[in-house]
């Protein structure tokens, strides 16, 4: 049986008329994310919440189980998710939303199988992600060089400090980051003060390195979001070392994943993969040809 619905987002609808008596379909996405979370969503649920409540949705069901789900706003599709053998629905529904927004700017959609999704709904690929899960052991002590130290991140006077290592961790791009957004992050329901720290050089008296890891209570998910080295002191093994002390400080959570890029010059999957990071799942976001847009940052880590 397939039920094709629209429910209104949360935001949307303050005097809850009728999800009193129906469940949101955000409440619907939870418990599957927490059953699977490597799986659901490009990045982890919390980071996305607010946003997801003030979508509409289109659903369809396999009887009682939530199958394909699309969550769209006034101009772009926020996300889509689908069971893999319920891949041909969830491309309906996509081309519903696209009938009944015609401004659509972009659209993040997970490959399911082999499907070519940007083919079937002739789209442009504007970026690749994946999301993974980690699968190694419990981690030890990571292991630092002689000159090295990590150092936890102190909200109240490390921000400014923080912001211009992710800054230059990034030289090709505009400055994207400030002190005042690494407040509001540290502010955040998913902030983890131990998730947050930097690799110092001794002799510089400086980072040169640094993490910043969340973690969702209501899911009991660890989440790496950035790991950054700066350029002059890559490729000597510290991304691998801030990657092992970030999932060493994640450990007691129930899940560690991580999202990123695939794409050059930020393709970083081989390096959680060697981290033990597994089971990884690809989205694609996908946007119309030819239109005019604001860069894709869709992208955690
Ligand atoms: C990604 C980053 C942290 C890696 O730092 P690093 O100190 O050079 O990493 P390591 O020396 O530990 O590299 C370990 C492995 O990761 C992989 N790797 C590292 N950087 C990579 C890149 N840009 N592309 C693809 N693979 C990469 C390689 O497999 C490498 O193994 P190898 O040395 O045997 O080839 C660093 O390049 C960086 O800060 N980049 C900009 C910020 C960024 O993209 N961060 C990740 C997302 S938040």
């Amino acid at each position: 049986m397939i039920l094709s619905a629209l429910y209104q987002g949360r935001t949307r609808t303050p005097a809850r008329t009728s999800s009193a008596s129906r469940p949101t379909t955000l409440e619907l996405i939870e418990p599957l994310y927490k059953k699977a979370p490597h799986l659901t969503l490009y990045t982890p649920l919390c980071k996305v919440r607010d946003v997801l409540m003030g979508c509409n949705y289109l659903v369809s069901t396999n009887g009682r189980r939530l199958s394909s789900v699309v969550a769209y706003g006034d101009d772009s599709i926020e996300l889509t998710w689908s069971v893999p053998e319920r891949a041909e629905t969830l491309r309906n529904l996509i081309v519903q939303v696209k009938n009944r927004v015609p401004t659509l700017t972009f659209l993040p959609v997970m490959e399911t199988g082999r499907t070519k999704w940007n083919e079937e709904l002739s789209l442009q690929v504007l970026g690749r992600c994946f999301r993974a899960i980690y699968e190694g052991p419990k981690p030890g002590p990571v292991s630092v060089p002689a000159g090295l130290r990590i150092l936890t991140v102190d909200p109240e006077k490390d921000l400014p400090t923080l912001a211009d290592l992710m800054n230059s961790a990034y030289p090709s791009l505009p400055r994207f980051i400030d002190a005042e957004r690494l407040a509001v992050a540290a502010r955040a329901p998913s902030y983890y003060a131990d998730g947050w720290f930097f690799l110092c050089d001794e002799t510089l008296a400086r980072p040169i390195g640094a993490a910043v890891c969340g973690y969702c209570g209501e899911t009991d998910e660890g989440f790496i979001d950035w790991v950054q080295v700066l350029p002059r002191f890559r490729g000597r093994g510290l991304g691998v070392i801030l990657a092992r002390e970030a999932i060493r400080r994640l450990a007691a959570a129930g899940c560690i994943t991580v999202s990123g890029s695939l794409d050059a010059p930020f393709a970083v999957g081989e390096l959680y993969a060697d981290c033990g990071f597994g089971q990884f799942r690809q989205w694609s976001i996908l946007g119309q040809p030819a239109v005019a847009r604001a860069p894709v940052s869709g992208a955690t880590a």
